[in-house]
């Protein structure tokens, strides 16, 4: 299964840049840029990975990302995911980044885009690698601080694709965002919001009922709520799911009770998504291969879950067809 896993051309439709962002490279940028940061060496900070909710992470998270501050450095954090990418056979990738992380240490917006854009532009020419960005809104920030950043990236709208909604859910609703993702809407972004991972249902009808999100970011918790189930099945509302994030965050307790496989049995449009791939212990095929260890999944439904990834994609449908058509052939 492995050997199939790698094979199969795949699209990931959650994932976090800053969420990339090995040991290594940040210490290197660390030492460039003159940034201390709280850790010895590589394995220190490895042990720091040990989280018990997603606040937990996320104090980690963003002190990591301190040590950004060129260009440059976002175009080298982008371009070693896609170095992945390459690795693993991901062929479309819609990567989510913070800009409010970095524009509230002072680093210009264009900094951060004309660095990431610029990778990805290259994997696009060497390696055919597709990508869209998704330029995500901190929820713990205010409603008036998101309209900031989205005006901020009028300029460079041609370079972003949707708008997101990320960090500390509970407490964060929704409807704290209604008016700026109303706005995102009519400048003509798509639009998706976490929701579900830890906040529960009311926060996952509350993305489709008041943002009018395209996409779901997680949404695990929808198991909680049968008219929710049926809703989400007959809408087909796109979940992008991260397993191993899951876990990680103590948002399920082990793989083997992940609901991912029941979810798809029932008929969701669920997809299998890295999150935050350098602090969770895996990149995309070592999420398939950790559901494939744990739960009793067979071929023909990791085929699914990888079709159902182009289906839920920002891409035409033409260029979903193409990819369909290449992955029928593994
Ligand atoms: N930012 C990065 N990863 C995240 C996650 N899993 N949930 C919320 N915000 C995040
Ligand atoms: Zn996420």
């Amino acid at each position: 299964m492995k050997k199939y896993i790698q094979k199969l051309p795949k699209a990931e439709l959650h994932l976090h840049i800053e969420g990339t962002f090995e040991p290594e490279l940040m210490f290197k940028l660390a030492k460039k840029n003159n940034i201390s940061i709280p850790y010895k060496n590589v394995e220190e900070v490895r042990k720091a990975y040990n989280f018990t909710s997603l606040q937990s992470f996320l104090d980690i998270y963003y002190a990591g990302a301190n040590v950004l501050v060129e260009e440059e450095d976002f175009f080298d954090l982008t371009w070693e995911y896609l170095l992945r990418c390459k690795e693993q056979n991901i062929v479309h990738t819609e990567i989510m980044f913070d800009p409010q992380t970095h524009t509230s240490r002072g680093i210009k917006f264009e900094i951060v885009i004309n660095g990431i854009t610029k990778a990805l532009e290259k994997a696009k020419k060497e390696f055919g690698i597709t990508s869209f960005l998704i330029m995500s809104f901190l929820r713990h920030l205010s409603q008036e601080e998101a309209f900031v950043i989205l005006e901020e990236s009028i300029p460079f709208k041609e370079k972003i694709l949707a708008v997101g909604l990320d960090s500390s859910e509970i407490g964060n609703p929704p409807q704290k965002f209604q008016d700026v993702f109303k706005k995102a809407k009519e400048l003509g972004y798509k639009l998706v919001a976490h929701a579900g991972e830890e906040g529960d249902t009311s926060y996952i009808w509350g993305a489709i009922n008041l943002l009018h999100v395209d996409r779901i970011d997680h949404g695990i918790r929808c198991d909680e709520d049968e008219k929710l189930l049926e809703y989400l099945k007959q809408k087909q509302i796109p979940l992008t799911v991260c397993p191993l994030s899951n876990v990680k965050l103590k948002a399920v307790d082990t793989m083997s009770n992940h609901n991912i496989v029941k979810l798809l049995r029932a008929g969701l449009m669920v997809t299998v998504n890295s999150d935050d791939p350098s602090y969770f212990g895996g990149y995309l095929n070592d999420n398939f291969e950790s559901l494939v260890k744990s739960l009793d999944i067979s071929k023909e439904e990791v085929k699914k879950l990888v079709i159902n990834s182009f289906k839920a994609s920002f891409l035409n449908s033409v260029q979903i067809e193409k990819y369909i058509e290449m992955i029928k052939e593994v």
